[in-house]
């Protein structure tokens, strides 16, 4: 027997149930916000995500499912999905257009990291990216509409946001951090590698000791420019308004070099260790990195794994119906019926005749309003009984007005 991969499953039953329950539901809120579909490929260019997602953080430096395919090419399965959105929206000339774009995605991404509860190798994201709004007003509302897509799914959340400052702001505050770093001994492996590559990413360390040593370290938010404070305050107020609970971590960094400005995260207390449901950002210089022409960004991505051990469906109403045949010589007949009945409802069937009980027991684990059964008798009167699964009432009807 095959087994999937390590860290990769599949999805069947009530768990594509709940994905679909999940996506759709996301969808429709972001289309209501302005956002419409995009899609890209699984498969890019390794440098896209070196570029962008950048060589400090731990998805380019290890996690990577990355290989040279038959044509000598140096690919990657994308680990997330803004890199590749923002390479669509360069190389579709998009940035040329001007104006506001706003898109959302969602599909597989891909990172070799230990698998463990809520952290997986192949999972799902649902996200959002908007182009060309310079605003802070719009990073509000993207948490805003967040907020209502964990609000409507019923999942309970903390927001944590933080500001990492822009051009002006962040190289001397980067400096003063280095010069901090500098001083201190014991840090751990991977925290000497980001000294070097992006220093702010040694503020979120998971290391105790890390932590314990940088405590008294500068922060970027005692250390933004007049704008970014300003914008940094517009936010809280914006949400303040809206009565959005959040909570100033500044610490926050994001695990991904592309982001400056805005960065928040939402955690949920219920699923254990890996607690991020979704995380995002502004990227205001990322188009212009990957050769388009300076265009701001934000957007978003949630973990739908990570929701799927949060989210209750809905109890599902029956619905639908079962139709099946008693005799060989019905068969064709109900076959008609099925496919008939099928353009406008959910109709089960076996293609096959059974006996009354064996048509009961099938109908037993479908979830179906009603049941009729069709054998000689049916055929020759032309009625039938219908029985309502919900009521348990019965009644004998025409064959027309089924
Ligand atoms: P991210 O924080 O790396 O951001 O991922 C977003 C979400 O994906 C996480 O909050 C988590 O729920 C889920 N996730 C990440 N890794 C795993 C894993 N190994 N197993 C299961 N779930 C996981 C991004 O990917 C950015 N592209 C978000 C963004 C969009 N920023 C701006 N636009």
């Amino acid at each position: 027997m095959i087994n999937p991969l390590r860290g990769m499953k599949d999805t069947v039953g009530e768990s594509s149930e709940k994905y679909n329950y999940i996506i759709s539901n996301c969808e429709k809120i972001a289309k209501n916000y302005g956002f419409s579909l995009i899609e890209t490929p699984i498969l890019e260019e390794t440098s896209l995500f070196k570029r962008s997602v950048g060589e400090s953080s731990d998805i380019v430096g290890k996690e990577m499912y990355q290989f040279t395919d038959k044509g000598e090419n140096d690919v990657c399965m994308r680990p997330e999905g803004t890199a590749g959105v923002v390479r669509a929206f360069v190389s579709g000339k998009l940035d040329r257009a001007g104006g506001i774009k706003r898109f959302f995605y969602h599909g597989p991404m891909f990172r070799y990291e230990r698998p463990q509860k809520g952290r997986l190798r192949q999972f799902h994201q649902f996200g959002v990216e908007t182009f060309g709004q310079p605003s802070v007003k719009e990073d509000a509302m993207i948490i805003l509409m967040l907020k209502e897509m964990f609000d409507y799914l019923g999942i309970g959340y903390r927001l944590q946001i933080n500001s990492l400052g822009c051009p002006n702001c962040m190289p001397p505050y980067r400096e003063n951090l280095i010069n901090f770093l500098d001083k201190i001994d014991g840090l751990c492996e991977d925290c000497m590698r980001r000294k070097i590559l992006n220093p702010i990413r040694v503020l979120d360390c998971k290391n105790d000791n890390c932590q314990n040593l940088i405590k008294d370290a500068p922060m970027l938010l005692d250390n933004l420019c007049s704008t970014c404070n300003d914008d940094f305050n517009e936010l809280k107020n914006i949400l303040d308004s809206f009565n959005v609970n959040y909570e100033i971590d500044t610490k926050l960094v994001r695990g991904l070099d592309y982001y400056n400005k805005t960065a928040f995260e939402f955690v949920s207390d219920g699923i254990g260790a890996q607690n991020a449901i979704a995380g995002g950002g502004r990227y205001d210089r990322l188009v212009e990195f990957l050769d388009g022409r300076p265009t701001p960004g934000v957007g978003f991505a949630m973990g739908i794994e990570r929701l799927m051990d949060l989210v209750s469906m809905p109890e599902k109403e029956r619905d639908g119906y079962y139709i099946g045949a008693l005799s060989e010589e019905a068969l064709p007949s109900v076959l008609q019926l099925v496919v008939n009945k099928r353009k406008n409802h959910i109709v089960h069937t076996q293609y096959v005749n059974k006996s009354f009980k064996a048509h009961l027991k099938a109908v037993d684990k479908l979830n179906v309003k009603y049941f009729v059964c069709i054998g000689d008798d049916e055929l020759k009167n032309k009625s039938l009984v219908l029985k309502n699964l919900e009521t348990k009432e019965e009644k004998i009807i025409k064959w027309d007005e089924l």
